[in-house]
């Protein structure tokens, strides 16, 4: 049992185990990309830890960019604008990949989604540590799931409760 702030939380999935599924998502990704040299974009802060350790088992080719997604409301029309920021890497005709530390309701997701499918790469693909299919909203496609969670409020390796958290090594759930 931890506390984060003024919370408790209890661990959930151990650092040994996060890593096991990451580096069977790595040899999955490795395999599927034979041939190619993958972009693949990480989503900060959150995928961080993920992004490292998946990275470092990745047997081909590849390049790596760290974006920060901002999202704003348009003040003549209707609807939401994503940008990513920090992304100087030219994507368009290049296979990319997502990374992203967990999809929750997707609304995030659909966003970084069309956000960098304006950008017409050759294919984008979405990698995500964790997935929580019960809030799911949107119709997305997560090509690579590491762990399918309830609906539960969870910290570490990356995660954060309030910007605190992000450094502990293995992940964590809040305690009912
Ligand atoms: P979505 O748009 O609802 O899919 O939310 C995605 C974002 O919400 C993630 O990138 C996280 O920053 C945050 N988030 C969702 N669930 C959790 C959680 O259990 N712990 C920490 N952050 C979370």
């Amino acid at each position: 049992m931890i506390q984060v702030k003024d919370k408790t939380f209890e661990t959930y999935i151990t650092e040994e185990a996060l890593r096991e599924r990451v580096n069977i998502l790595a040899r999955q990704i490795s395999e599927d990309y034979g041939g190619k040299t993958p972009l693949f974009l990480a989503i900060l802060n959150g995928a961080f830890i993920f992004a490292a350790d998946l990275l470092k088992q990745v047997a081909i080719p590849c390049e790596i960019s760290f974006v920060k997604v901002a999202s704003y409301h348009q003040m003549q029309s209707s609807g939401t604008v994503t940008e990513l920021i920090g992304l100087t890497e030219n994507i368009a005709g290049r296979p990319v990949i997502i990374l992203e530390d967990i999809v929750d309701t997707g609304i995030t997701m659909e966003q970084i989604l069309q956000a960098v499918q304006a950008k017409e790469p050759e294919s984008v693909k979405i990698a995500t540590l964790l997935f929580k299919p019960d809030a799911l909203q949107k119709n997305i496609q997560l090509d690579y799931v590491g762990f399918q969670i309830p609906s539960r409020f969870v910290v570490g390796y990356g995660l954060d409760y309030d910007g605190h958290g992000r450094n502990l090594p293995h992940l964590y759930v809040l305690k009912e």
